[in-house]
């Protein structure tokens, strides 16, 4: 598996990419790859073998909620000098349901990943801590932040917290303008 994330930054490298983003993380598959973030060594290992296929090129890494902050420093002090960023957070896991309780998405997928306002909190809690443990061990390492961005504020939220930039992943989609018209208000962003 480290092999192939190395595989696919060699060949985005070759493509002409810019940056190389790889995800650690999926709350919407059932197999061990969507929990990648949550082995520190693992995690560290692969951000190495990237940034070594990635050459010149920046390694940012998508990585899921980690709600205990000495989890999330031992996963940050991992792939720091490997990865240049890590892009926080994934959607969360969570059980899903219709008004009768039954699983929304059909019996063996109770669990979904959920995103928008109703992560906003929890991402902004775990940028915060993720900001945090980088100025306080001294990480070569920048936070950029995703979850819950629907309005200014949402994405002020996280610039306050620490974020060196903002992501939006479902709004935009219903949407299309609202990065236009923060950009407006915010052309620092
Ligand atoms: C249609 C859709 C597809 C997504 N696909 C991915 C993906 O392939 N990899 C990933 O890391 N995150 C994916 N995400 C998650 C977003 O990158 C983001 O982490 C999540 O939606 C939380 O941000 P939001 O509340 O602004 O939507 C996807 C989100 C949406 C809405």
């Amino acid at each position: 598996m480290v092999e192939d994330f190395a595989r696919c930054a060699a060949m985005a490298r070759e493509a002409g990419a810019q940056v190389v983003e790889a995800n650690l993380s999926c709350p919407n598959v059932a197999s061990a790859e969507g929990d990648i973030y949550l082995d520190a060594r693992l995690s560290g290992r692969i951000a190495r073998a990237l940034a070594a296929a990635a050459g010149p090129l920046p390694v940012a890494l998508k990585i899921g909620h980690v709600p205990d902050p000495r989890r999330l420093a031992r996963l940050l002090g991992a792939v720091a000098g490997a990865a240049r960023a890590v892009i926080l957070v994934n959607g969360l896991s969570r059980r899903v349901v219709r008004p009768d309780g039954k699983p929304a998405f059909g019996p063996g997928r109770e669990a979904a990943g959920i995103l928008g306002h109703a992560i906003h909190e929890a991402a902004v809690a775990c940028v915060s801590a993720g900001a945090e443990i980088a100025r306080r061990e001294r990480l070569d390492l920048e936070v950029i932040a995703v979850g819950g961005v629907a309005a200014l504020q949402d994405a002020e939220d996280f610039f306050a917290a620490g974020a060196h930039a903002v992501l939006m992943g479902g709004a935009p989609m219903y949407d299309p303008l609202l990065a236009v018209r923060m950009k407006r208000v915010h052309p620092e962003w």
